[in-house]
């Protein structure tokens, strides 16, 4: 490239404004928001770095497609493209339309574990996890050493320890393993990818104790972005055939379409096996509908079906990564402690490391999180003890393996000087920092406490 400036390859056809809020109004919407961003009205936010999911623009190609949108309950035309769209990539001849990730996560592990079940990820998502445990299996998480290492350059920290894994199915017996779940990109563990190879030994070991190998594809696009710049051999391939390679390793997928299929609301589970298919398609009529549009409206498979073509574009993809890399760069460059490398997309910061002064039951994520939004309207996610941390039996807090903090992109919504923004706030974070304080939480529920507790600033 012959040019520093990240372009945005798109123009901007339909606007959204921002309430520009002051400083002082915000401390006082953090302070009636108990010090909890999930409880602040998105009209308070300026940048909204909470989550990519369901957060994308939709094209004018999206949208010209909704209105071809064709709402019969059986055999619509948009259930062909759906199908015909996902088919295309994925190969997979069983396809279920879903509202959502986590209900064709619940159709598929809901059917394939049970007390005794254990299902094998190099990490599972939470809402992954909440669906197997609640069905009574067990999940195990074996990430590679390697992501354990913030500061590592490895370039697939998303990868799964294939030792592990080998181990973990001749202990448990291959009868017993529910599926193993390849998460790509790996959200939970920073963004990172997973590699061709990485995926290929997963497949091998799966084929050899005959156990069942699914991917969590929600971020597949931008993982073969990262396969087509790191790992030998891809050089050549688009990234659409390098997804196509992967999903052709895998015996099924479940997509939250709200992430790489660019729209606000939508997923679906894909089999190669008849008779799983079957099962889980008993599931689906109960609780999502009928098989020609399970949990959508024939104008949302329509966007899916076109998102799923735009995400692969080589222009996007190159601003989407390249963004995300730039605002990581920028505050790594202040002194923030980054994750490292980049990943697909969001930022991840070690919290624990940029405020050490503030101990762990005092939760130096929840503090950075209130210090973005107070200082600069930024709105972002805990991934640490607030989300993960227990409690043992004296009531003292067991922390969370990381303190993380999630600047999560939405695709196709902020522009350079909106990152640019962000990146000066981190300033005044730097200038701040020895004078930040941490929060206690006095009042959370039983269960995913991160988005309804209330905290006090100490
Ligand atoms: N798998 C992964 C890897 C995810 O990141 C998510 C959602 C899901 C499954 C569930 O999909 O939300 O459509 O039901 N991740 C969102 C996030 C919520 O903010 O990372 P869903």
């Amino acid at each position: 490239m012959k040019f520093r400036t990240i372009i945005e390859p798109f123009k901007i056809k339909s606007v959204e404004s921002i309430h520009m809020s002051t400083e002082d109004e915000r401390i006082k919407y953090l302070e009636a928001a108990h010090y909890n961003p999930f409880l602040l009205n998105s009209n308070q936010v300026i940048i909204d770095f909470l989550t990519d999911s369901g957060t994308s623009a939709m094209s004018n190609e999206q949208w010209a497609a909704m209105m071809r949108g064709d709402e019969s309950y059986a055999g619509a035309q948009s259930w062909e493209r759906f199908y015909n769209a996902i088919f295309d990539l994925t190969s997979y001849p069983f396809i279920l339309p879903t509202h959502q990730g986590r209900a064709a996560e619940r159709i598929l592990y809901g059917h394939l574990g049970g007390e005794g079940k254990v299902f094998i990820s190099n990490t599972h998502f939470d809402t992954t996890r909440a669906n197997i445990e609640f069905s009574g299996a067990t999940a195990y998480d074996i990430p590679i050493e390697e992501s354990k290492n913030h500061d590592s350059n490895y370039s697939f920290k998303g990868n799964l320890d294939c030792d592990k894994l080998d181990t973990l199915i001749t202990e448990h017996k291959s009868e017993n393993i529910g599926a193993v779940i390849l998460t790509v990109t790996n959200n939970s563990g920073g963004g990172q990818p997973v590699s061709m190879q990485n995926a290929k030994d997963v497949a091998d070991i799966c084929k050899k104790h005959n156990v069942l190998f699914i991917l969590d594809c929600c971020r597949i696009a931008e993982n073969s972005y990262f396969i087509k710049h790191r790992e030998k051999g891809f050089e050549n391939h688009t990234y659409k055939e390098i997804a196509q390679q992967m999903f052709a390793l895998a015996d099924g997928c479940v997509m939250s379409a709200k992430k790489d299929a660019l729209v606000n609301m939508g997923g679906f589970l894909a089999l190669n096996d008849e008779k799983l298919a079957e099962a889980c398609t008993n599931l689906l009529i109960i609780t999502e509908g009928f098989t020609t549009y399970g949990g959508l409206s024939g104008r949302d498979m329509e966007a899916i079906a076109v998102g799923l073509t735009e995400i692969f574009d080589k222009d996007y993809l190159y601003y989407r990564i390249k963004s995300t890399e730039y605002l990581g760069e920028k505050i790594r460059e202040k002194g923030i402690p980054v994750m490292y490398p980049i990943g697909g997309h969001a930022v991840y910061i070690n919290s624990a490391q940029l405020y050490d002064h503030i101990p762990l039951n005092q939760y130096p994520g929840q503090a950075l999180v209130c210090e973005l939004y107070r200082i600069g309207g930024v709105r972002c996610v805990e991934v640490g003890s607030v989300m993960f941390g227990k409690y043992d039996e004296r009531g003292e807090l067991i922390p969370a393996a990381m303190e993380l903090v999630r600047l999560a992109i939405p695709r196709r919504v902020y522009t350079q000087s909106h990152v640019d923004y962000v990146i000066e706030v981190f300033d005044e974070i730097v200038k701040n920092k020895a004078q930040t304080k941490g929060y206690k939480i006095i009042k959370e529920p039983k269960l995913l406490r991160h988005f309804t507790a209330h905290f006090e600033k100490l």
